[in-house]
């Protein structure tokens, strides 16, 4: 669906979120959710902060699983995708701390593989994901998997693009900063929530959505891998639509 602008989009979004905690609270069960970071999910996380604040949604039976985090990364580095959380979304809600999964920038390199494997079986453990947000990078990654990654890939150490470390410059103060990996869930672990909703806005997504919507399928543009699922939607504003 394409909305005049991201503040429309961001809360309708964030009401579908609300939605489905609601309708988990009715039958006494969790919601899973897949969070992104990124600019684009920030209106979302303050959209559902202010229900929670003004309208008493309650995220107790809430259960959080973020995409990816760079890797080597400290929880508290100003870049880190744990902070990036924190102050957007779960400082200022009533989530319980046990419930939220991030993956860890801090752990061995020899531990990785071992520690997808948990982060993977955790995401299981809790009957999967109920719903996946996603932002789109102008590589055509979701989540950190870019260009080259497989449609069954599982959460995994990653090489970041050229490009999105170009665009991730700003924050780190330079690009020579930014870290050349990360550690993403799988395009293959993306396609087992049972809904995901992919949201860009703004002009400089227009080319990558365009690509990602009507583009051949391919692992060149990972994002075009979600054509294959009827349980994608993609939320738009109108620039980022203006290239359909
Ligand atoms: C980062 C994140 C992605 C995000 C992308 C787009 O690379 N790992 O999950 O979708 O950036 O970011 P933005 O929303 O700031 O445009």
């Amino acid at each position: 669906s394409v909305f005049p602008d991201p503040a429309k989009a961001s809360v309708a979004v964030a009401q579908r979120i609300a939605n489905l905690i609601k309708d988990k609270q009715a039958k006494g069960e969790s919601a899973v959710l897949g969070l992104a970071t990124g600019a684009t999910p920030v209106r979302v996380y303050a959209e559902l902060v202010r229900l929670h604040k003004e309208e008493g949604l309650s995220f107790k039976n809430v259960v959080t699983f973020n995409l990816d985090e760079y890797y080597p990364m400290h929880p508290e580095a100003a870049q880190s995708y744990v902070r990036f959380m924190k102050e957007n979304l779960f400082s200022h809600i009533d989530i319980d701390p046990v419930n939220i999964h991030i993956p860890d920038g801090t752990i061995a390199l020899e531990d990785i593989p071992a520690y997808c494997l948990e982060y993977e079986r955790q995401i299981s453990s809790y009957g999967g994901l109920d719903l996946q947000i996603l932002g789109i990078g102008r590589t055509g990654h979701i989540g950190f998997n870019e260009p080259g990654s497989a449609p069954n890939s599982g959460t995994r150490l990653v090489t970041l693009d050229d490009l999105t470390r170009r665009d991730a410059s700003f924050d780190f103060g330079g690009k020579e900063n930014v870290p050349t990996k990360a550690i993403t869930m799988g395009i293959g672990t993306i396609f087992k929530a049972r809904e995901i909703i992919l949201m860009a806005w703004n002009q400089k997504k227009a080319e990558i959505i365009k690509k990602a919507v009507e583009g051949e399928m391919s692992s060149d543009v990972p994002a075009t891998y979600l054509q294959q699922s009827s349980s994608v939607e993609f939320v738009l504003d109108a620039d980022a639509a203006s290239e359909l």
